[in-house]
C-alpha cells in the first residue's frame, strides 16, 4: 500500500492532495484571486505561504490517515512562477527533513496530462488546455510528444487578459463564460491556424480595438461638467450652461454607426473562434497519430461550451471524449500525488542530500521530461 502526499504551487493555486493506490483520498486548495487585474507573483507567493500549513492538516484530517502511513513528499518543481514554486520546494524539504520521507518532483504540465488516465484513456490524444500551455500531444516512445501548441500566449492566459480588458478580475475564464452564454451573434475574428499551431495575441489586439470601440461609444455624447462652475476669472463669468462638444464627441457619432455587437457578442465569438482553432488541430493530430481517443485537460477545459464542441468533433470521427471532473482539471495537487504515486512506484524518488539539492524548474517544458513510469 503506497500513500504519497502531493504539493501544489506554481502560480495562483496552493494545494495539498493525498492519494493511495491512484485514488484520491483529499485534495484541497485554497487560490489567490484578484478584483480586477492579473496575478503579482509575490502576492502570490505570500499567499501560499500563510494557507500552507492549514492545508496540510485539513488534508490530513479528510484523508483520515497519518503521517507514520506516507511514504513520500510529491510536489510541484515546474514550470510556473518562481516565487511560488519556491514555495512548495521549501514546504516539501520542511515536510520531508521533519517526517524522514523521498521527496518526489513533478512536472506540473504532466500532471496534468497524467491525471486524465484517471478517466479511463488508455493512449489518447491530450489538448491540454491551460493558463500558460496550450498544446496537443501525445505520448510516443518515453516522451510526450508536442504535436502542436500556440505560438504565443496560453489560451488561459489569452482569456484572463481579454476578461481584464472587459473590467473582470482573475480568473477571468467562468465569467467570460457567462457572459457568453447570454448571446448567438457571432462577430467575425481573425482565425490564426498555422499548420499544427495557433497564434492569439493577433484576435486579442482585434478583441481589445472592439471593446475599446465600446467604451468609447459609452461615454456621454455631451461633455457633462464634473467640477465646481468653472470661472472666468476675467469676466467673472460661469460656463456651467454651456454643452462642450469635442472629439470624443464627434467619434462617438461616427461609432454609433459602426458599432453592433455587445461585450456579450464579443465573448461568445471569442469563444467560438479559439476553441475551433483547438477542436481543428485536435482533430488533425487525432489523424496523424491514429489513435482513437482524445483527453481534454487544464483549466480551460473546465468550459462547458468547450467540452461540447470537442464532444462533436469525437462523435464526428467516431473517437472517445474523456474529460476529468472539474477540481481535477484546474491547478490542484490531487494530480501531483497521483502522478506522484505512479513515480514512486517505479522507482523515481530523492533521499538525503539529493533530496537537498532538488531546486525548482521555472521553465521545464513537457517534452524534456523521460516518462519511464510507462
Ligand atoms: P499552467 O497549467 O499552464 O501552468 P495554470 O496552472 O495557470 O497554467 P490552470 O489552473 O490549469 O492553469 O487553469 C487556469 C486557467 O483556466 C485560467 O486562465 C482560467 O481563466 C481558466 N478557466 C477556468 N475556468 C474556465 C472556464 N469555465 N472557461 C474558460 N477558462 C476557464
Ligand atoms: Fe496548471
Amino acid at each position: 500500500m503506497v500513500i504519497v502526499l502531493g504539493i501544489e504551487s506554481t502560480a495562483h493555486t496552493f494545494g495539498i492532495g493525498i492519494v493511495k493506490n491512484g485514488k484520491i483520498l483529499a485534495n484541497v486548495k485554497d487560490a489567490y484571486t484578484t478584483e480586477s487585474g492579473g496575478i503579482i507573483p509575490i502576492d502570490s507567493a505570500k499567499h501560499h505561504s500563510l494557507v500552507a500549513d492549514e492545508l496540510v492538516k485539513k488534508a490530513l484530517n479528510e484523508a483520515k490517515v497519518s503521517w507514520k502511513e506516507i511514504k513520500g513528499i510529491a510536489f510541484s518543481q515546474g514550470p510556473g512562477l518562481s516565487p511560488c514554486l519556491l514555495v512548495g520546494l521549501r514546504k516539501a524539504k520542511e515536510l520531508s527533513k521533519k517526517h524522514k520521507l523521498p521527496l518526489i518532483p513533478v512536472n506540473h504540465c504532466v500532471a496534468h496530462l497524467e491525471i486524465g488516465r484517471i478517466t479511463g484513456a488508455k493512449d489518447p490524444v491530450l489538448l491540454y488546455a491551460s493558463g500558460a500551455n496550450t498544446q496537443i500531444i501525445a505520448y510516443s516512445s518515453g516522451k510526450y510528444r508536442i504535436f502542436g501548441e500556440t505560438l504565443d500566449l496560453g489560451i488561459g492566459n489569452f482569456i484572463d487578459t481579454f476578461a481584464r480588458y472587459l473590467g473582470l478580475g482573475f480568473p477571468g475564464g467562468p465569467k467570460v463564460e457567462q457572459l457568453a452564454k447570454n448571446s448567438k451573434n457571432y462577430i467575425e475574428l481573425p482565425y490564426t491556424v498555422k499548420g499544427m499551431d495557433i497564434t492569439l495575441s493577433g484576435i486579442l489586439t482585434n478583441l481589445r480595438q472592439k471593446i475599446e470601440k465600446i467604451n468609447l461609444d459609452n461615454k456621454p455624447l455631451y461633455h457633462l461638467p464634473d467640477h465646481p462652475p468653472l470661472l472666468d476669472n476675467v469676466n467673472n463669468k460661469s460656463y456651467d450652461n454651456i454643452n462642450f462638444k469635442n472629439d470624443v464627441t464627434l467619434n462617438n457619432l461616427e461609432n454609433k454607426n459602426k458599432i453592433n455587437y455587445t461585450k456579450e457578442d464579443l465573448a461568445f465569438s471569442m469563444q467560438e473562434t479559439v476553441f475551433a482553432m483547438l477542436v481543428e488541430v485536435s482533430e488533425r493530430a487525432l489523424a496523424h497519430v491514429g489513435k482513437k481517443e482524445l483527453v481534454l485537460g487544464g483549466g480551460v477545459a473546465c468550459n462547458s461550451r468547450f467540452q461540447e464542441m470537442c464532444r462533436v468533433m469525437c462523435e464526428e470521427r467516431g473517437c472517445k471524449f474523456y474529460v476529468p471532473e472539474k477540481n481535477l482539471l484546474v491547478d490542484n495537487a490531487g494530480m501531483i500525488a497521483y502522478l506522484g504515486e505512479i513515480m514512486f512506484k517505479a522507482g523515481i524518488k530523492f533521499e538525503g542530500m539529493k533530496a537537498e539539492d532538488l531546486d525548482i524548474k521555472p521553465r521545464e517544458r513537457t517534452d524534456e521530461i523521460n516518462v519511464t513510469w510507462r
